[in-house]
């Protein structure tokens, strides 16, 4: 299985991934998490990442199709959790998979509403939990990522679960839809 993550900002991606990466054994890739390490480590391509984060917006396509690819290499069995993000993304990751000769099979779109979403990250207070930058995060969805809705349906891989409830519940709804 190569499962992508589809949702909001605070729309439970990480929540929901740790649960199925443990059960199902995949290797867990999340740019989000992979661009917090770089900043922890101080490099140059994290303080150029931390601008961006924190204001809300998309760090490049090139910046994080190239931490992909590289980490590609070695998995088998991936859970994408916050890439792709973008068209062009999800093209690179067509393109990167087929070399391999592989290709997704499963994208979960977890659907909740906005005041839902702002509560629930104001509660968590992340770095990129304020206000301002969950609203400017949550049109950055809207108008970049949620394409990739119509994208993944024309291929017939789309699997929408409302994301709101007990996790584990919603939990229990993914993996009704993985058998
Ligand atoms: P990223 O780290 O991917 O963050 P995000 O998409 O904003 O998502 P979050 O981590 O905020 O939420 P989540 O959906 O994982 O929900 P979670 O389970 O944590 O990206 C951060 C930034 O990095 C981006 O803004 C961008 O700048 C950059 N970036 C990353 N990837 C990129 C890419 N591909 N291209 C370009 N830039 C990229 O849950 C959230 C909260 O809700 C938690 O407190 C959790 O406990 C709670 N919760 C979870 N489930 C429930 C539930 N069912 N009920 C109530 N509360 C719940």
């Amino acid at each position: 299985m190569n499962i992508i993550f589809l949702g909001a900002p605070g729309s439970g991606k990480g929540t929901q991934s740790a649960l199925l990466v443990e059960k199902h054994q995949l290797t867990h890739l999340s740019t989000g998490d992979m661009l917090r390490a770089e900043i922890a480590a101080g490099s140059a391509l994290g303080l150029q990442a931390k601008a961006v984060m924190d204001a809300g917006e998309l760090v490049s396509d090139e910046i994080v199709i190239a931490m992909i690819a590289q980490r590609l290499s070695q998995a088998t069995g991936v859970l994408f959790d916050g890439f792709p993000r973008t068209l062009s993304q999800a093209q690179a990751l067509d393109a990167l998979l087929a070399e391999k000769g592989l290709s997704i099979t499963h994208v979960i779109e977890l659907k909740v509403d906005s005041e839902e979403i702002v509560s629930r990250l104001l509660a968590r207070g992340r770095a990129d939990d304020n206000e301002q930058t969950i609203r400017n995060r949550l049109n950055v969805f809207e108008s970049q990522t949620k394409p990739l809705v119509d994208y993944y349906n024309a291929q017939g891989k789309l699997h929408s679960v409302v994301g709101v409830g007990s996790v584990d519940e919603i939990h229990a709804q993914i993996e009704r839809h993985l058998s």
